[in-house]
């Protein structure tokens, strides 16, 4: 774990801080050097350790902004109370906590594999809840704090290709809009994102792909979401369309799509 010459937070102040978990490579390192760049300190958890530990020497070469690694396998629940405490301590407060940790482990039509479900699930749903429940607390006390989860286009619809992880996104994409009726009257904002296809290692999993966006592109979506106090975005922007469509196909329709 990390040293740190910063003050701890005594009393804990909401200041330019952020956590972001899975964020070692794709979307979560794109972030973490966006934040990076705008003045942030940031705790980087993540399981990939070699990948965190030189991402953050990358972000700690440079001018702006400062990250401290931890590693973290999210399906280790229990570890995440104490772990959230001690890096709210090495940060000196909290502004900004970002769950983007995923995964997609491919499937077909004609396959049913209770293993890989369960493990989407645990990564991409439960993984995201046991933080959620330790951050949550902390913002509603301050009346201040911005949530963000990364879900997907995914979640919004179940298809015939990869049923646990549409439902593992829907979970998500669910609990951020609860989330969001509680916190909102105590002024936490909280932030869902749903993208479609982003150029990263997890797009080599998916068959089809078009629309496709860097995780750079993505990451400024997301930032720009953020300072505006969005509810729900969708990157690339024109999925909001697509999507308002696609939800409102007739289930008698969209069963016979091969969606
Ligand atoms: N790429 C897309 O087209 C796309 C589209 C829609 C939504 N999304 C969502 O966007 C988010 C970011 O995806 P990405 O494309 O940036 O994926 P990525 O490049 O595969 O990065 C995901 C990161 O999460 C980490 N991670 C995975 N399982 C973990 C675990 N159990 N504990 C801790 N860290 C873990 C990964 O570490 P490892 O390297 O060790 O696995 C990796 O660093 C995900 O939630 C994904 O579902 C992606």
């Amino acid at each position: 774990m990390p040293s740190t010459n910063r003050n701890s937070a005594t009393p804990l102040k909401p200041g330019k801080c952020a956590i972001i978990v899975g964020s070692a490579k794709g979307l979560g390192g794109a972030l973490a050097r966006k934040l990076a760049r705008e003045g942030f300190v940031l705790g980087l958890v993540d399981r990939n350790s070699e990948l965190l530990v030189q991402l953050c020497a990358e972000i700690n070469a440079g001018n702006v902004g400062q990250a401290f690694p931890y590693v973290q396998d999210v399906t280790s629940y229990e570890e995440v109370p104490a772990l959230f405490q001690k890096i709210l301590v090495d940060l000196g407060g909290l502004d900004t906590f970002i769950y983007v940790a995923g995964i997609l482990l491919p499937t077909t039509p004609t396959t049913y594999d209770f293993e890989k479900d369960r493990l989407m699930i645990s990564v991409n749903a439960l993984g995201a809840l046991a933080w959620f429940n330790v951050v949550a607390p902390v913002f509603q006390a301050l009346h201040s704090g911005h949530i963000v989860g990364i879900s997907s286009v995914a979640g919004d619809r179940g298809r015939v290709g990869n049923p646990g992880y549409n439902s593992s996104k829907a979970a998500l994409t669910t609990y951020l809009e609860a989330l969001r009726n509680r916190l909102s009257r105590y002024g936490v904002h909280v932030l869902t994102v749903k993208p479609g296809f982003m150029d990263t290692d997890m797009l080599k999993s998916s068959p089809r792909t078009f629309w496709v966006v860097s995780p750079e592109q993505a990451a400024e979506d997301v930032y720009k979401a953020l300072r505006q106090r969005r509810q729900t975005i969708y990157t690339l922007g024109r999925w909001g369309w697509i999507m308002f469509i696609i939800r409102h196909v007739p289930s008698v329709i969209f069963r016979r799509l091969s969606l």
